[in-house]
């Protein structure tokens, strides 16, 4: 612009020396250097930087805007660690009332989040996924707390009418976990109303079909019957690893997701490892010596009874 400006100026003299002769030409090239100096002075003063104290200024804003944004974040990192925190303690104490009313030891709900975990991330899932379906697989059962003690603790195989109340531990469990908005609870309600589902249609509550089964409940079922074939009862030995595996894959796409099956067996070691790991403890506590018709019945250990 400047340039355009200084041309203009020198224009202006080269006509008038043109119009008026030398000297009235210098005077009038004269006052038009001087207009255009004064035009590009006044024009650099527009777009020059602003003054030292206007820059430090603006840098203390800048650096207050920055600082603010830092100490949001850290408050919004503490939010959701209390988040995530307070989900767990919710599930956790969930846990220890379940454990009141249901014949489950700790160790088997335990080992079956721990096996969840590693079957979710077997079958691709993230590890926020797999972490958090380990956090809510153990409560799978956790519906129990509303069966009649009659039907619950019954010594023996239930009456087809008492299996019918039995089976509601699905939904009721899911009424219990579901509806807070929490993603955690929400899964743990997904998995408490399906983890008696059946890949071929025959589950319970909703006799949904395939992969029209949570994902989450497919894991569930199959560690929760592979660990309960393991265990010891007060009515049966645990199985030989050999027969339980047999179980597993004679059960691929009828009971079990035959995909899972598959990943399941592909790395069977991990999952053995998972139970040898609690098998100290458990002697310890003389844990896995209670008595669950329920999920034995699951696992087709003594037939399900005619509905
Ligand atoms: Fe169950
Ligand atoms: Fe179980």
């Amino acid at each position: 612009m400047d340039i355009v400006v200084m041309r203009a100026g020198a224009l202006l003299v080269a006509d008038a020396a043109h119009l008026a002769g030398y000297w009235p030409a210098l005077l009038t090239a004269a006052l038009a250097a001087a207009v255009a100096v004064r035009e590009v002075l006044r024009r650099r003063t527009l777009v020059a930087p602003p003054p030292p104290d206007r820059l430090t200024e603006m840098s203390r804003i800048l650096a207050t805007e920055v600082a603010q944004r830092r100490r949001s974040e850290v408050m919004l990192v503490s939010a959701r660690a209390q988040l995530g925190e307070a989900q767990s303690q919710m599930i956790n104490r969930l846990r220890s009332a379940s454990a009141l009313r249901d014949n489950e030891t700790a160790s088997h709900t335990d080992r079956v989040g721990q096996m969840a975990r590693h079957l979710a991330l077997l079958a691709g899932c993230d590890a926020e996924f797999a972490d958090q379906l380990a956090l809510a697989a153990p409560l799978h059962d956790v519906g129990k707390i509303g069966i009649p003690d009659a039907i619950l603790l019954k010594p023996g195989p239930l009456a087809p009418a008492e299996w019918d109340v039995m089976k509601t531990h699905t939904t009721i469990g899911a009424g219990i976990l579901m509806g807070s908005g929490l993603p955690l609870l929400d899964l743990a309600a997904e998995v408490a109303l399906s983890h008696h589902e059946r890949w071929n249609g025959q589950g319970y509550p909703r006799a949904l079909k395939g992969p029209a089964i949570p994902l989450s409940g497919r894991i569930v079922a199959l560690v929760d019957v592979f660990d309960a074939l393991m265990s010891a009862r007060p009515y049966k030995e645990p199985w030989p690893l050999s027969r339980a595996l047999a179980h597993i894959t004679g059960e691929a796409g009828a009971h079990f997701d035959p995909n899972l099956v598959r990943l399941f067996m592909d790395q069977i070691q991990d999952f053995v490892a998972i139970r040898e790991r609690d098998r100290d403890e458990e002697a310890m506590l003389g844990a896995d010596q209670a008595l669950d018709w329920e999920e034995m019945a699951s696992a087709q250990v003594i037939p399900l009874p005619m509905r």
